[in-house]
């Protein structure tokens, strides 16, 4: 059975002591439920991921980071390396993020770089794909996420690939309060995994973990991870309060 993981992608948010606040607040929470194997990981920004570390030691959740550069160390102003994370203990890292792409203008060849330098640390990637709006209406959604797995994720031997984590984004579906329907998630989520079944094999699919991100929220969750290839979110708003997330992660 693949892992079911729920993750909060905290973006560029809050200040230090609410962030604080906030991750105590999900640690506490976390004690009282149920979680029913499902992995919960938060990712907060990466100025606090030795705090959130320090918390996450005695409690339910794994830490993960927003963004790395792919070398261990170097000239490299104003970046972190895997190897830092590393030391730190920090299990995940998010890669692919359309806000990066867009923002940052990381290539699919660029990103295959960050999947390499996690996995020699031992960092799972949570590897962001998914169409913008013109795509979809030009129905090239399938065709471009094939694209960003294809070139960012095939190079990898079928051992390194099953660390690797999916996360299906549609960009117009990221911060709108558009959500993707169940079956928009479903079909893409399946399409993705018959890929994987064709690069590597059927096993190596079925074991691979994929979620779901774009307006995911307390309401949606359940109806979304209902479906049959759709393994967990990866929620950005409404990760940030505790009790919708809570909401979010019990919501299997
Ligand atoms: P929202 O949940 O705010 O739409 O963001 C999704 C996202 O980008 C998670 O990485």
């Amino acid at each position: 059975m693949r892992k079911k993981i729920v993750a909060g992608n905290w973006k560029m948010n809050k200040s230090f002591s609410e962030a604080e606040k906030l991750i105590t607040d999900i640690a506490d929470a976390l004690d009282d439920v149920n979680l029913r194997g499902t992995e919960v990981v938060l990712c907060p920004p990466s100025l606090y991921l030795e705090m959130a570390m320090d918390v996450a030691f005695e409690s339910n959740f794994k830490v993960g980071a927003q963004n790395i550069y792919p070398e261990d160390s170097g000239a490299f102003t104003g970046e972190i390396s895997p190897m830092m994370l590393k030391e730190l203990n920090v299990a995940y890292c998010i890669i692919g993020h359309s806000e990066r792409r867009k923002y940052f203008l990381e290539t699919n060849e660029f990103l295959q770089r960050k999947v390499d330098a996690l996995l020699k640390h031992d960092i799972r990637p949570i590897f962001c794909c998914g169409e913008v709006l013109p795509e979809r209406e030009a129905n090239q959604h399938f065709e471009v996420v094939k694209k960003q797995v294809e070139e960012s994720l095939f190079h990898l031997p079928v051992e390194a690939f099953k660390k690797v984590i999916i996360a299906y984004e549609p960009v117009w579906a990221i911060g709108t309060g558009v959500t993707a329907t169940m079956e928009q998630a479903q079909e893409m989520h399946a399409y993705i995994r018959g890929l994987i079944a064709t690069k590597y094999n059927r096993q190596t699919a079925d074991g691979t973990t994929i979620l779901y991100g774009g307006s995911c929220n307390g309401k949606n969750a359940r109806e979304l991870f209902s479906q049959p290839d759709v393994d967990g979110g990866l929620i950005g708003g409404a990760s940030l309060k505790t009790e919708e997330f809570l909401q979010i992660v019990t919501s299997f």
